[in-house]
């Protein structure tokens, strides 16, 4: 077999004239009368190969029978490519090899779909041959950025005197608000592992063990719904420390951000990152995860609207609901009012919107002028107010939902996304970072009528708010804080509670009982009661850093094996039924396996 000197990206104009080997899949063939062109692919790049019958007949004749994906070596000199011949889109475009000796290394039956446009492809297909999707340079890419990252982030904390330790992938169920997945235990007759959602309490564990900094790359799993930012199974940088504060954790990470940004990209994101306060990300962008890449912030006009005689808006607040607005630059040119009665108000009505109405902005002789259906409801100063208020210019276009403050940050919120990327409000491949800070550490739950954790039950209050525990949960702050790009939630973590009792005192507002916790924490709590220092953490969804870095908006287009949205591998069919022999083991029965059995005694009898 030829032995491969080279890869497909390697050879330039200075190698003219060595002789060399090169091995990998044929993109394309071409036969030009006579000579035969071969571009020969691997990972690193694509070089000509070029085949002549006159000189070489043997490979000549060889290379005419080979097929795209086919797997070949060549052997063969560096030689200039013609004058004009060049081509500049490839790292080896000056040269090409004239090939003496050629050997199929293996064939291959025509891919499922055509390579070059796969982004074009049914998803389906790709993932069911996920093997040819991966040799794609583009996936390829994706896949050494991937590496990359974990590269730099594995240095950059072992630098820091960070221990990678591994924590139990079968482990007890710890609760980050998902559906655990359950792997049954052989061994404890009816008992169930549950596949880590993060590994929050190992981490905090292995503070108490005295560890000081810990970080780990590892794999979380959450049975919920995927959707174009989340995998059921996903990677999380993973960090923990003891006898930190907000600032040590959000310092040592922003700096680690900095320096994958700057290394894989060339960026440079200045540090500090700006931080906000949930609060004025609520109030300004109606998200917790605001996308600062452009700016219409919401601006309330209760107080306007309680005067108006729009009786929809003054009913509303006069019931202790909020009207809340945006003003889309530019909006008033590009939509027509059927794009805004019909598109817009379905798409606010998805999120939970009664309405949404609307005022077109006009300048008349240098006066700003407010239009609309709902305009006469409101008074001369009053629409002046309006315009005031949101910096309203001509051709722009004021978008107002009135509900109860949750609905219409909700419906507000997600409309200025779309209506940023729709009016080009800002650049691709620009990023806009920003710290959330001052979580409240409870939501009231008006369904279920209790109270949430905001992240998650271990997160600590401020100091200030600790006795507010037994007084007033509605409105103790948090030692919590989440790291948004572009409006994607990348990072989140907090300072935990150290204090046993504390933590009891944090399960009984989130309404689980001492039994409860106790059963279900019961190993955490008894750590916590000996010894445990001040500590605190962070946890990175490494595949959203990477669709950031790759410019990519689909998470599974980041993640080598993904699953479908029905939680699906469709290259190995998993998950699939398993061999009832394997359930009885595990003193399983599925319901159409409980069928097979009582059919089978039904028929013996
Ligand atoms: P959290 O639940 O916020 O915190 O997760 C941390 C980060 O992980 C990413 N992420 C996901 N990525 C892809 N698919 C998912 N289903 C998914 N879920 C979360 C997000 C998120 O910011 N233990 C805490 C961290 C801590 O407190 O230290 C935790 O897991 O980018
Ligand atoms: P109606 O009087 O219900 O026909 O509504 C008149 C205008 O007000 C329409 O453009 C509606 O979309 C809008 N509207 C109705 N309810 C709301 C609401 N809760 N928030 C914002 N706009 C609304």
């Amino acid at each position: 077999m030829l032995k491969r000197t080279h890869n497909c990206g390697q050879l330039r104009i200075e190698d003219v004239d060595k002789k060399i080997v090169l091995a990998g899949w044929v993109k394309s063939y071409r036969d030009h009368g006579g000579l035969v062109f071969i571009d020969l692919r691997d990972r690193e790049g694509i070089t000509q190969l070029v085949f002549n019958p006159e000189t070489q007949p043997k490979a000549h004749e060889l290379a005419r029978t080979a097929r795209d994906e086919w797997v070949i070596a060549a052997e063969g000199t560096v030689k200039p490519r013609g004058e004009g011949l060049e081509n500049p889109k490839l790292l080896t475009g000056q040269i090409e090899i004239v090939v003496s000796e050629l050997e199929v290394l293996n064939v291959s039956k025509t891919p499922p779909f055509e390579m070059e446009n796969a982004e074009k492809t049914n998803e389906e297909i790709r993932l069911t041959s996920r093997y040819i999707d991966l040799r794609r340079p583009q996936m390829q890419q994706k896949m050494k950025v991937r590496h990359q990252v974990t590269k730099i982030v594995r240095d950059y904390f072992d630098k820091l005197g960070f221990w990678e330790i591994e924590t139990p992938m079968l482990a007890k169920s710890t609760p980050e608000g998902a559906r655990d997945f359950l792997v049954p235990s052989r061994l404890v007759k009816n008992a169930f592992y549950a596949l880590p959602q993060s590994p929050q309490l190992f981490k905090q564990i292995l503070m108490v063990s005295g560890v000081d900094k810990y970080f780990q790359i590892v794999r979380c799993f959450r049975d919920e719904d995927p959707r174009a930012d989340r995998q059921a199974e996903f990677t999380q940088i993973d960090v923990e420390a003891s006898f930190v504060d907000c600032d040590d954790i959000i310092t040592v990470h922003e700096k680690m951000i900095a320096e994958i940004w700057k290394k894989i990209l060339n960026v440079d994101i200045s540090v500090p990152i700006r931080r906000m306060t949930y609060k004025d990300a609520i109030n300004d962008y109606g998200i917790d995860r605001p996308d600062l890449r452009f700016d219409m912030k919401l601006k309330d006009i209760s107080d306007i609207a309680a005067d108006s005689d729009f009786k929809v808006f003054a009913s509303i607040v006069k019931k202790g609901g909020i009207v809340k607005g945006l003003c889309a630059t530019g909006g008033g040119d590009k939509y027509s009012r059927s794009d805004i009665e019909k598109t817009m108000t379905a798409f606010v009505a998805d999120y939970g919107a009664k309405g949404l109405a609307w005022l077109k902005v006009k300048a008349e002789d240098g006066k700003i002028i407010l239009a609309s259906s709902i305009a006469k409801f409101f008074k001369p100063e009053q629409l002046e107010e309006i315009a005031k208020r949101f910096d309203a210019k001509d051709g722009d276009l004021l978008l107002f939902v009135a509900d109860i403050p949750s609905t219409v940050n909700k419906a507000l919120a997600p409309l200025r996304c779309r209506l940023g990327r729709e009016l080009n409000l800002y650049e691709e491949g620009v990023f806009e970072f920003v710290w959330v800070v001052d979580f409240p550490l409870f939501e009231w739950n008006e369904n279920e009528k209790r109270y949430d954790s905001l992240h998650h039950p271990f997160t600590s209050p401020t100091i200030e708010d600790t006795e507010k525990l037994d007084t007033d949960p509605a409105n103790i702050n948090s030692q919590a804080y989440d790291l948004v790009v572009n409006g994607s939630e990348v990072g989140g973590g907090s300072i935990r509670i150290h204090n046993s009792k504390i933590q009891r005192k944090v399960f009984k507002i989130l309404n689980i009982s001492d039994e409860q916790a106790t059963q279900q924490f019961g190993f955490f709590l008894k750590a916590l009661e000996y010894g445990a220092p001040p500590h605190g953490g962070i946890a990175f969804g490494l595949d959203r850093l990477i669709m950031l870095l790759t410019g990519t908006e689909n998470i599974r287009d980041v993640i080598a094996f993904p699953k479908t949205q029905r939680g699906q591998c469709l290259m190995s069919n998993a998950p699939s039924l398993v061999d009832p022999k394997q359930l009885e083991e595990l003193n399983l029965r599925t319901q159409k396996h409980s069928h097979q059995i009582e059919k089978k005694n039904g028929d013996k009898k």
